[in-house]
């Protein structure tokens, strides 16, 4: 790192608000983000593994556990949102149960993509970056799910599925309660 690079990150770090973790994160979740951090040479490089461990409890990260864990790897908050909002499978606000994410790329609308969505949308009453009323589902777009070769694909929770036709939709979400 450049001396300059260092003084500026000092600056930022000096400006960062002390926050108590540990009535934040609990004491599961500051261990394996050390055990994180061990794995790599800067800390800043487990930072998507640590807030895939935070999410894991609510299911989204909020603010203070977003403070929590940049406060913890001794990086600047705006970074860790930063990283955050890189990776779209990072939720900043509440979700449902089951996130379900279309993938909207180029090979999946190609297959089939308009119909899905549509199908999924109508069945769930919700559009792109809404939440059933029960809590159950969040509908979200994605770019690509690395399943080109058989869309139109689709991820709920941790399952991929694809080609995915309209007509197997109910049966689909049938799977998640
Ligand atoms: S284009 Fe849809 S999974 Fe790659």
């Amino acid at each position: 790192m450049s001396e300059e690079r260092k003084k500026i990150m000092k600056i930022v770090s000096d400006k960062m608000p002390k926050v108590d973790v540990a009535s934040i994160l609990t004491a599961e979740e500051i261990n394996a983000i050390k055990e994180f951090m061990h794995h790599y040479p800067h800390a800043r490089a487990a930072s998507l593994d640590a807030l895939k461990t935070v999410q894991k409890r609510n299911g989204w990260v909020d603010d203070a556990q977003m403070n929590a864990i940049a406060n913890l790897l001794d990086i600047a908050p705006s970074d860790m949102d930063g990283v955050a909002t890189f990776y779209n499978r990072i939720y900043r606000q509440p979700v449902g149960r089951h996130v379900i994410l279309i993938c909207d790329s180029v090979a999946c609308y190609l297959t089939g993509y308009e119909a899905l969505s549509a199908e999924i949308k109508a069945q769930l009453g919700i559009d792109y970056g809404q939440t059933t009323a029960d809590g159950r589902f969040t509908l979200l777009p994605i770019c690509c799910l690395g399943n080109c070769d058989k869309g139109p694909a689709v991820l709920i929770g941790e399952d991929t599925y694809g080609p995915v036709q309209p007509d197997e939709v109910a049966q689909l979400l049938e799977l998640y309660a």
